[in-house]
């Protein structure tokens, strides 16, 4: 049997993404594990999920380095220390450095809960409703070091309705946001994802 892959989890809040990902290692034959939850924010009920799962959930506080740069190699740290395979950006809300980009090119991931490349950055689903889109949905996409942008690993969409508020139109998406995430760290870990310019290529299965 192959060692499954380690994982590590940067979640600033309520951790559904986290959960999904958390199910998903608990079913027999997935290929990745959850090793560390790290936090930039002491309370958060993300942390509070890693705990339950008996994984090991740990705060990073921001206001203890100088700067972004000093924090993120603070992370860097604690990830390479627990000799994590692939980062999980799970609605961690910094934005990280260069040298953490760099440290995990093509080895970190992050959710956003749009059809990228439309609708980047805060708000998501208020900039959609904003506009007026008919359909919108969820990206999971390779971190670089723009905001929400990176090559895009697997999106899926979802009608939005005339009714809709940010509140029904972010629940819709967030059902989508949990079968994707645990699908792009399955496709990660069996290795059939390959970076190819500004594109994501998805290897057949063996
Ligand atoms: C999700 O919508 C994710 O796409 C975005 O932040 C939200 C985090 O939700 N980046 P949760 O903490 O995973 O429940």
């Amino acid at each position: 049997m192959t060692p499954r892959l380690a994982v590590g989890v940067l979640a600033s809040g309520r951790g559904s993404n986290l959960q999904a990902l958390l199910d998903a290692c608990g079913t027999p034959s997935y290929p990745a594990r959850i090793v560390v939850v790290i936090s930039d924010r002491e309370h958060a009920p993300a942390l509070d999920l890693a705990r339950a799962a008996h994984i090991e959930a740990l705060w990073i506080n921001p206001k203890d380095f100088a700067d972004r740069e000093s924090f993120s190699l603070a992370l860097v740290r604690e990830l390479q220390a627990r000799k994590v395979g692939l980062v999980c950006q799970a609605g961690f809300m910094r934005i990280l450095s260069a040298g953490y980009v760099q440290a995990f090119a093509g080895r970190a991931l992050n959710i956003h809960p749009s059809l990228l490349p439309a609708f980047p950055g805060l708000h998501p689903q208020r900039q959609a409703l904003d506009h007026g889109v008919r359909v919108s949905g969820a990206t999971v996409h390779f971190v670089e070091e723009g905001v929400d942008s990176g090559p895009i690993v697997l999106q899926e969409s979802v009608p939005v309705e005339p009714g809709d508020t940010e509140a029904t139109l972010s629940a819709r998406i967030l059902v989508a946001e949990h079968r994707l995430y645990p699908e792009a760290v399955r496709l990660f870990a069996e290795g059939r994802l390959e970076i190819v310019g500004r594109r994501v290529r998805i290897k057949e299965s063996r």
